[in-house]
């Protein structure tokens, strides 16, 4: 099936003041993302805090600009989108992201919050509107008279759900999910897990999902990136993943993972040193300095992220 979005080579600095006297830092929050989402699937994506999953989703969303590379989202290139493009772009593609309680204004009623996208961006009368956001309710698992409380009013996961339901007023294609389920008890989780499994399937939606738990991603992923400092280092199948990782940052992340597979025994790989700083990445392989399998070569030189046909990896020691 045809891309509903392509990333290429997308990258993302941010200058970092350092004082009067000093030129500004610049932090590569994120280096060379390419991937593809398809309608329909959803893609993970997955590494430690500080990677630059978010700073990806902010990209996607185009709530900022790309320093380099390139966002071609339904045959649309962001880059040479006019204000009027980018707002028909914008409508394609919803966030959703940990605490929906950020997103939602504390002051409106969750019908109002619900009906809000409709009235900016559509000339939908106040009845239809109202009946859009009442039908949006049920799909989502609420109930009618949820339509005049207030945020506050509600659980966790109730509030996740209004959050999916006014993600999805303006029928988007793509759904970006922050780490959706992090801050929800493991049975809410599952519950909300299926709920968007359940809207994925009716609108063809194509996710775009983040988690750092991985668990999570095994049950929910078609194709998961891993990303380690800004850069991706594995990208392939969930099943190719969770059965034949390849990469050792992968491999160390599994290992602390009780999902992949309960009857191997596996040893658990412990990860040298800390994460190192963007502002200031080791040379080479931006693993190299916590790697069990560091070479020489890793040192030196940086691994171009290489499609070797099961999957697509950036490391020296697998693609020799
Ligand atoms: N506006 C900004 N200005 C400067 N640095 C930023 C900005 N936004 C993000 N960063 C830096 O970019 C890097 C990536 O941040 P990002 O929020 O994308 O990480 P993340 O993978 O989402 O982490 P987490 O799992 O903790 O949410 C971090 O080092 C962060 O400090
Ligand atoms: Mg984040």
């Amino acid at each position: 099936m045809a891309p509903i979005l392509t990333a290429t080579d997308l990258s993302r600095h941010y200058e970092i003041p350092r004082g009067s006297f000093r030129n500004p830092a610049t932090l590569k929050a994120l280096r060379g993302a390419t991937f593809t989402l398809e309608p329909g699937k959803t893609l993970a994506i997955v590494g430690e805090s500080g990677c630059g999953k978010s700073t990806l989703a902010r990209l996607v969303t185009l709530i900022e600009e790309p320093t380099s590379g390139d966002l071609i989202i339904d045959n649309d290139n962001v880059k040479l989108a006019d204000a009027a493009t980018r707002r028909k772009i914008q409508r394609k593609v919803q966030i959703i992201f940990q605490d929906p309680y950020g997103s939602l204004n504390p002051r409106q009623k969750i019908g109002r919050a619900l009906e809000e996208p409709l009235l900016v961006n559509t000339e939908q009368s106040r009845k239809k509107r109202q009946h859009a956001a009442f039908a949006m309710l049920e799909q989502v698992g609420l109930q009618p008279e949820h339509y005049d409380r207030y945020p506050h009013m509600f659980s966790g996961g109730q509030r996740q759900r209004i959050a999916v339901a006014r993600a999805l007023m303006l029928h988007p294609e793509i759904l970006v999910l922050d780490e959706p389920v992090s801050a929800l008890d493991v049975s809410i989780q599952a519950q909300i897990l299926n709920l968007l499994a359940d809207l994925q399937d009716e609108y063809n939606l194509a996710y775009l999902f983040i988690s750092h738990d991985l668990s999570v991603v095994h049950h929910i992923a078609d194709e998961v990136m891993v990303m380690y400092l800004g850069s991706p280092v594995e990208y392939t199948s969930r099943d190719e993943l969770f059965s034949h990782p390849r990469h050792p940052y992968t491999r160390a992340l599994l290992s602390a993972t009780p999902v992949a597979d309960p009857f191997r025994t596996k040893e658990r790989i412990m990860l040298r040193g800390e994460l190192p700083s963007p502002i200031n990445p080791p040379t080479g392989c931006a693993f190299h300095p916590r790697c069990p399998e560091v070479m020489d070569i890793c040192r030196s030189s940086s691994p171009e992220l290489l499609d070797i046909g099961p999957c697509r990896i950036a490391c020296h020691a697998v693609t020799g």
